[in-house]
């Protein structure tokens, strides 16, 4: 293994800055190269085959040009969906991202979990399966929560975002039958750890949030043990989108090691 082979890291925007972070703290010598699909952002609000198809795509094109030793796929949208077709194309160890179900039905004590997710995570049959694997003894409430990607992007761009948006995704929660019991919420987007802090104001307190990232960086680090890593080139990132957004998101990106940002 060429011990500057980088990790690729993929989301649709800035969520996977939040595996990044927990990545950093397992292995901080890996070269890491961060892909966002910002012309395709939000993901959550396209249909199965438009997400499959831009993920095989992006991937394929990102696998030939940069030769990464293992890709993540940072993003619950687009691992739920497309995470068994791109390992079938790839030669290249993939990691997913799978909607934190199981850690979550072990810490309940009141025995309801909320998920928050983009709309078409929670609509996966994936997430069934886990369900029924998982938490068949629990009540699992789901929501979508489409705003809170543009919350989490807005916030990393250093913009204001209303109170309102993360108290109507409580309320998306707590609403439905049984949503007053919720003490434990899975964070099933990966931007949605980045506005931990203020859905924790909205849902109170009392309520534990569970996220992937901390599992899918020990994930990559036991398939990478053993590996040597260097650095050639500081770390960077990748964006299909407007070069004005991501301008904007330049010194959020710096604070998680990516010394810059280039269009794919
Ligand atoms: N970060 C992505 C996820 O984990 C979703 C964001 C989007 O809708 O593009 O699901």
């Amino acid at each position: 293994m060429d011990s500057f082979a980088p990790i690729l890291l993929f989301d649709s925007g800035v969520g996977g800055l939040t595996v990044l972070a927990e990545l950093r703290k397992l292995l901080p010598d890996a070269p890491v190269i961060y892909a966002a699909d910002t012309a395709g952002l939000p993901y959550g609000e396209k249909t199965e085959a438009e997400i499959a198809a831009r993920v095989a795509g992006l991937l394929g094109r990102l696998a030939e040009r940069y030769r990464p030793r293992l890709i993540t796929i940072a993003c619950n949208t687009a691992s739920t969906i497309a995470l068994g077709m791109v390992r079938d194309v790839l030669e290249v160890p993939i990691v997913g991202t799978v909607p934190a179900i199981k850690p979550a039905a072990a810490l309940t004590r009141t025995g309801t979990i909320g998920l928050l997710g983009t709309a078409a995570t929670i609509r996966q049959r994936y997430v069934d399966q886990l369900e029924a694997e998982f938490a068949a003894d629990k009540r699992l409430i789901r929501h979508a929560a489409p705003e809170l990607v543009q919350a989490a992007e807005a916030k990393l761009r250093g913009e204001w975002v209303d109170p309102a948006v993360f108290a109507a995704a409580a309320d998306g929660l707590r609403a439905q039958p049984g949503g007053d019991g919720i003490d434990t919420v899975v964070l099933a987007c990966t931007h949605f750890p980045l506005v931990e802090q203020e859905l924790s104001k909205a849902l109170g307190a009392q309520v534990r949030f569970v996220d992937g990232a901390a599992g899918i960086a020990r994930r990559i680090a036991f398939l990478t043990a053993g590996q040597a890593f260097s650095r050639r080139i500081p770390d960077f990132a990748l964006f299909t989108g407007d070069p004005d957004q991501i301008r904007k998101v330049l010194p959020a990106l710096r604070s998680y090691g990516l010394d810059g940002a280039e269009p794919f």
